[in-house]
């Protein structure tokens, strides 16, 4: 892997901040491909990460939210422009919201002429059918580049030669005895004027493409032939020899992710791999520098990645640069490592708020998920339900034998101790309360609560709890679980 691909920028970062804020750090003119997919609605801070939750609202409501989004987008958009190289693409994914609008802006700041395509993503399944009216179902991402300096790798699209479409199967209506399926096509020079490709070959005295000594031996490997005794010869060309379809706008074959998919990670914003991959090989080359600026689980910095590409990620949400972080680790080679950042096999996050001043900024449902993610749990993502708790650790004692797992037996997902995170300077004896009452009707052995710090009467009812239900209740403060470099450790 190349150490550095540019001396302008850091690249193999995440960088954890309000983009508007990290973009203006980045220098001119500094990265090729830029790929965002903001979230709709980035006032309510539990959707940003976590997706869109309601999508019926009124149109006053959405017009005011829309016109908040554009105000929102735009500067944000005029920063993106600014680091993107002349030569560089701009891809920016949206849906039925605001999708008209960010087109309006889009063209205002790159360019209508800059302008290369509308994309239709089509998830396979609609996202709701609460709603009168036709059930959506694409996403839009539209894509703008510099004209004829543009990197462009076309795309094409394989032929599913099991299951062939009508126009091409009409095309490739011809078959070899073994079944091989293949098309004629023209073999004379549309240019009349080519003295040196004119003669006669099987009986017809024509300007043809190639010299007369390719015509005879592409005759004799069987490939140049007369469909009929006595008519113009004609080159065989075999479907399975070709690219693929071209890939158009209307992106039907890639799916989003479902349930099952080996790559979800439980976010419902998260973006397909291949959707990603698509986009990253048509408009850039190895080693060229990749820029996600809400880039949530990584998907764009995993596929750049897996591409040789250079990237840059920046999310506002710690939680999302933990977990894309993880995700890097966990699915390609690359270690989270300051040394080995600089010597070009690592990849390092910035600007995550560690301190305890920091974290006591942080919105809530951020904090409550930098605590259970601290301490190797995983955060409720819905908030309610639940008993009220922020997050569960599955102790690793508590994974079934392999015996166990092999018979699908699942019991071992009963094991776990419950997390419960007040963003308070003291965590006062109700709140010991509720948890207990949690913990009882719940039938936990053990749990653990994280606080900035805990009254005397919240530590003796801890105590009391225990000689009188045997049940343990360990409460952490930020400090030590900073201090601990816990986070780390555990993520
Ligand atoms: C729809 S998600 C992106 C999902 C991503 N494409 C994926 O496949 O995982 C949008 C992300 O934008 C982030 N975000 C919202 N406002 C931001 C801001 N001002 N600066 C940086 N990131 C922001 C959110 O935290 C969220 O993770």
């Amino acid at each position: 892997m190349a150490k550095k691909p540019s001396s302008l920028v850091d690249t193999r970062v995440i960088y954890c901040g309000d983009n508007l804020e990290q973009l203006r750090k980045l220098p001119d003119g500094c990265v090729d491909l830029i790929y965002i997919d903001p979230p709709f609605n980035s006032n309510r801070n539990y959707e940003v990460f976590w997706g869109e939750t309601k999508e019926k609202r009124s149109f006053d409501d959405r017009h005011a939210s829309t016109a908040a989004y554009i105000e929102f987008m735009r500067p944000r958009c005029v920063e993106l422009r600014r680091v993107l190289k002349k030569t560089g693409s701009f891809y920016y994914h949206c849906d039925w919201h605001a999708s008209h609008y960010v087109r309006v802006m889009l063209d205002q700041l790159f360019g209508e002429n800059n302008f290369q395509s509308e994309i239709i993503w089509k998830r396979t399944t609609a996202k709701s059918l609460a709603f009168s009216g036709f059930p959506n179902n694409h996403d839009t991402i539209f894509f703008y580049g510099g004209g004829d300096t543009l990197t462009w790798n076309r795309p094409f699209q394989e032929y599913d030669l099991d299951n062939l479409d009508e126009k091409t199967a009409a095309k490739y209506s011809h078959r070899d005895p073994d079944g091989r399926r293949y098309t004629l096509g023209d073999l004379t020079n549309p240019n009349p004027n080519r003295p040196n490709l004119t003669y006669e070959f099987m009986g017809h005295h024509k300007v043809w493409r190639w010299t007369k000594e390719r015509m005879r031996e592409a005759h004799a490997a069987g490939i140049v032939v007369q469909p009929s005794p006595g008519a113009v010869p004609r080159l065989k060309r075999y479907l399975d020899e070709q690219e693929g379809r071209p890939i158009d706008t209307v992106w039907v074959d890639i799916p989003p992710l479902n349930s099952q998919a080996v790559e979800r990670l439980g976010y419902p914003t998260q973006k397909p791999l291949a959707l990603l991959d698509r986009i990253i090989s048509a408009s850039s080359n190895p080693n060229d520098i990749v820029l996600d600026a809400f880039c949530g689980c990584g998907t764009a910095l995993v596929s750049a990645e897996n591409l040789k590409r250079q990237w840059i990620g920046i999310d506002v949400s710690p939680t999302a640069c933990r977990v894309m972080a993880k995700r890097l680790r966990d699915v390609t080679s690359l270690v989270e490592d300051e040394k080995l950042w600089k010597v070009g096999r690592g990849f390092i996050v910035r600007d995550l708020p560690w301190s305890e001043d920091q974290l006591r900024k942080l919105p809530p449902f951020e904090f409550e998920n930098w605590a259970v993610i601290a301490l190797g749990g995983i955060p409720n993502k819905t908030q309610v339900g639940d008993m009220g708790i922020d997050g569960r650790i599955y102790p690793v004692s508590s994974a079934p034998a392999a015996d166990g797992k092999a018979a699908g037996r699942l019991d071992f997902m009963d094991a776990w101790y419950p997390v419960q995170v007040k963003q308070k300077d003291k965590a006062g004896r109700p709140d010991i309360d509720a948890f207990e009452a949690m913990m009882t009707r719940s039938d936990r052995t053990k749990g653990f609560f994280v606080s900035f710090d805990y009254s005397r009467d919240a530590l003796t009812e801890i105590d009391a709890f225990f000689r009188k239900s045997g049940k343990v209740i360990i409460p952490l403060t930020v400090n030590e679980i900073l201090n601990e470099q816990l986070a780390r450790k555990l993520v």
